[in-house]
C-alpha cells in the first residue's frame, strides 16, 4: 500500500516527517524521496537490530534523515530531544517486521523452531518465556483471550501449566506443540496454523504493544502541525480497533478529520505477491486548525 501511504500522507518538499516504525527503511525511503532535498525525517524503531538494515537502505539520505533506537511511545520526548515541535505527517506501519519474523533466533514465528523470546527490544524486561513459564494460568488465559482472541485460550493455558511442571517450555516449537495439543481437532484442520492466536497475544503482552499505541497516537496527533496527516497501517483486528476508536473519538473533539470512513484493504495483485498484506487495514486522517 505504498502508493496509498503517499497519497495520504501528502508530503511536500521540505517537510519534516516522523515514521514511527521505521524497519528496514521501505516506506521512509519513499518518504525521503518526496521531501528532499531539505526536509527531515525521523525514524524510530525498538529493534536496534532492525535500525542497521535501515541506516543501510537509507544511504546516501544522512543529511536528511535520523534514526532513533527507541519506542513510538515516546515520540514527544525523541522529538523534543532533536529540538523538533511541530511535525507535517506521521506514519506507523505496525507489528512485526519480515525480518524478524523470519529470524528464527528472536523466537516469534510458530514456523521456526527458537528461544521463545518475542521482543522486539531486545533490552526489553520480560520475554515469551518469562510470562509462558512463570505467570499463573489465570493470566495466561486472560492473554490468550484478550490479546489473541482465542476461544480456546482456557484449555491451552492449562495444558501449557502441566506441561511446564515437566520441564521448562523454552522454544516457540515446544509451545506451538503444546498449543496444538490443546485444540480440538476440527480447529486444527482450520486454515490458519493451530497457534497463530496464541503466539500473537504473547508477542503483544510481551511488546505491551496495544498500550503503547495508544500513548503514542495522542502523542502524535498533538505534534502534528494543523492540516497535517497521520496514516496507520494495522494488521490485526485490536490494533486497528485502537486507531479506528482514537480517530474517532478525536473527530467528534473536532482535532482530527477522519480521511478513510472504511479502512483501505491491499489489492489482489499486492496480496498475491505480498501474502502479510491481506490482513493488512490503513487508515488515515487530517489534523484540523
Ligand atoms: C511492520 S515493521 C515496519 C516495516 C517498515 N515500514 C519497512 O518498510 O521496512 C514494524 C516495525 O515496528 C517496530 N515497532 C513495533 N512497535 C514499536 C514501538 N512501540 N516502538 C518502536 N518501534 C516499534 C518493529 O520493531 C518493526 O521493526
Amino acid at each position: 500500500m505504498t502508493e496509498e501511504i503517499s497519497e495520504y500522507l501528502s508530503l511536500k518538499p521540505g517537510n519534516i516527517v516522523v515514521d514511527c516504525t521505521v524497519g528496514a527503511g521501505g516506506h521512509s525511503i519513499n518518504i525521503l524521496k518526496q521531501i528532499a532535498p531539505a526536509g527531515r525525517l525521523i525514524g524510530i524503531d525498538q529493534d536496534e537490530e532492525i535500525l542497521e538494515l535501515a541506516r543501510r537502505r537509507l544511504k546516501g539520505y544522512e543529511k536528511n534523515c535520523k534514526l532513533v533506537y527507541g519506542n513510538f511511545k515516546d515520540i514527544d520526548t525523541i522529538l523534543g530531544q532533536l529540538n523538533i515541535k511541530e511535525i507535517d505527517a506521521v506514519l506507523y506501519d505496525l507489528g512485526v517486521s519480515s525480518f524478524q519474523l523470519d529470524s528464527s533466533e528472536r523466537g516469534f514465528s510458530f514456523l521456526r523452531d527458537g528461544p521463545l523470546d518475542m521482543r522486539m527490544d531486545k533490552n526489553g524486561q520480560l520475554s515469551a518465556f518469562d510470562l509462558v513459564n512463570n505467570l499463573p494460568k489465570e493470566e495466561i488465559s486472560r492473554i490468550i483471550f484478550k490479546y489473541g482472541e482465542e476461544r480456546y485460550s482456557r484449555r491451552i493455558a492449562s495444558l501449557i501449566v502441566e506441561k511446564r511442571k515437566e520441564h521448562f517450555i523454552s522454544s516457540t516449537k515446544a509451545l506451538a506443540d503444546i498449543v496444538s495439543g490443546a485444540l480440538p481437532r476440527g480447529r486444527r484442520r482450520e486454515k490458519i496454523h493451530p497457534a497463530t492466536r496464541t503466539f500473537q497475544a504473547f508477542r503483544i503482552a510481551v511488546n505491551n504493544e496495544l498500550e503503547a499505541l495508544q500513548i503514542s497516537l495522542n502523542k502524535a496527533v498533538g505534534l502534528l502541525r494543523g492540516g497535517s496527516r497521520i496514516c496507520v497501517l494495522s494488521f490485526q483486528s485490536l490494533e486497528d480497533r485502537i486507531v479506528k476508536n482514537k480517530f474517532r473519538d478525536l473527530a467528534r473533539e473536532s482535532i482530527l478529520k477522519v480521511l478513510t470512513k472504511k479502512p483501505l484493504r491491499s489489492g489482489p495483485q499486492e496480496r498475491k505477491e505480498n501474502p502479510r498484506s491481506r490482513s493488512a487495514k490503513l487508515r488515515a486522517a487530517e489534523k484540523i486548525g
